[in-house]
């Protein structure tokens, strides 16, 4: 048996759509509308906190805080307002375009990369320009079908459902996806006993926009289900000097390029800790100095206070790197003896500290484990034993 999509008491006969009340957690953003007063709206996502994030690393991680607001008024709406990622907004731009040409909902789409960088602002960006609604919840939101269905009868037709860490999906609820996005229905039991039946439930086209922090995380068959999979790559230092401005711009005070330059190159490639940043810089400057543009000098000595150096690192960075030239000459070492060594749990070591200093080339990840390179000994001010050294007494 097959119920047409979203009946409701008004018979099937699809009224236009009201506005509906948030089911199961959903929490549904309006469509982009120009006007300032629904752009203040602090976006009421909701917000679950990573077991990676110890307090410590509160001021570097990508990963939002707890109790932190995502400010709607400096969260792009639209891909001009997004800075960075041109090959990404370029294909993406594309895409919405050619779907809005084909009066289609976007292929579902796969949004991948390391907290902080922008996929949820993406998602908010590709509902607007298509001129839909965005609906947000998350993995582990979802706590069974009945959720799942909950939020897909809720779609209109080519709305986007965004699932936040996607990769935290129970498996059961992963599979009732599958057919959501292949077929554009979901079969659901009802009844008990004798009586129990499953009903299948034609939904409206939709498109998935999923995120998660590493595509390695997903299952093959949930992964093969989207049609567009991108990643996100860590911004340039001067993207997030930019980032620093316009944000500086939106909360309403001054900042020299010089000084948003000085935040970009410590804001370890991501947008969100960008923006931290440029709060507590400011946070100082004016209890230095009262409300006046935020020079270089304050920057510099606010970023010391808060204890991050000139490459980002902050103390657990720095710690974790000694640790590798002083007790391991340099490594290779296992992450676990890292992890025992340095009192943190393997998941953040693996998680946020090693992501940005990889990258920046501090770091070397072979099969054997952790390396300190040349790179790193140098920031420290620290010898680096000589090389091979470490591994000849494997
Ligand atoms: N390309 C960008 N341009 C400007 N600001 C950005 C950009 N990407 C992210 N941001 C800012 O960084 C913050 C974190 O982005 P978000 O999309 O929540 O990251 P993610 O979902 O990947 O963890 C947002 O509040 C947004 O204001
Ligand atoms: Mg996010």
């Amino acid at each position: 048996m097959r119920v047409p999509h979203d009946d409701g008491p008004q018979g099937p006969k699809k009224p236009p759509r009201a506005p509906r009340a948030a089911k199961a957690g959903a929490v549904i953003a309006e469509p982009h509308r120009p006007d300032a007063k629904a752009a203040r709206a602090v976006t009421t996502e909701p917000h679950r906190p990573d077991p990676k994030d110890s307090p410590e690393r509160a001021l570097v991680s990508g990963a939002r805080q707890q109790g932190e607001a995502e400010v709607a008024t400096i969260r792009p709406q639209r891909f001009a307002e997004y800075i960075g990622q041109a090959a990404l907004k370029r294909k993406l731009e594309v895409f919405v375009r050619a779907a809005q040409g084909r009066n289609e909902p976007l292929d579902h789409t796969l949004l991948h990369g390391p907290p902080g960088l922008g996929k949820t602002t993406m998602a908010h960006i590709l509902a607007h320009e298509l001129g839909v609604k965005l609906h947000l919840t998350s993995g582990p939101a979802i706590e069974h079908k009945g959720i799942l269905a909950g939020h897909l009868t809720a779609l209109g037709a080519r709305d986007v459902l965004f699932i936040d860490e996607i990769h935290r999906l129970s498996p059961t609820v992963e599979e009732s996806l599958y057919s959501a996005m292949e077929d554009g229905r979901i079969d659901l039991p009802v009844g008990e006993g004798t009586r129990a039946r499953t009903i299948g439930f034609e939904l409206a086209p939709f498109t998935l926009v999923g995120a998660t922090t590493r595509t390695a995380l997903l299952s093959g068959p949930l992964r093969d289900r989207f049609q567009i999979l991108e990643g996100i790559e860590f911004y340039g230092d001067d993207e997030l000097a930019a980032i620093v401005l316009r944000t500086a711009g939106l909360l309403g005070f001054a900042i020299s390029k010089e000084a948003a330059l000085e935040i970009g190159q410590r804001s370890r490639g991501t947008p969100r800790i960008a923006n931290r940043l440029t709060r507590r810089v400011r946070d100082f400057a004016q209890v230095a100095a009262g409300p006046r543009r935020i020079e270089l000098r304050d920057t510099k000595q606010a970023l010391h206070e808060l204890g991050i150096d000139e490459a980002g690192l902050d103390a657990l960075d720095r710690r974790m790197l000694t640790m590798i030239v002083e007790n391991f000459r340099g490594g290779p070492v296992g992450v676990d003896a890292l992890a025992a060594s340095l009192g943190e749990p393997r998941d953040t070591l693996e998680g946020v500290v090693e992501p940005f200093l990889l990258q920046r080339g501090f770091l070397l990840r072979t099969h054997r484990g952790r390396l300190a390179t040349a790179k790193a000994a140098r920031h420290l001010n620290l010898e680096l034993p000589a090389p091979g050294q470490g591994e000849l007494e494997l």
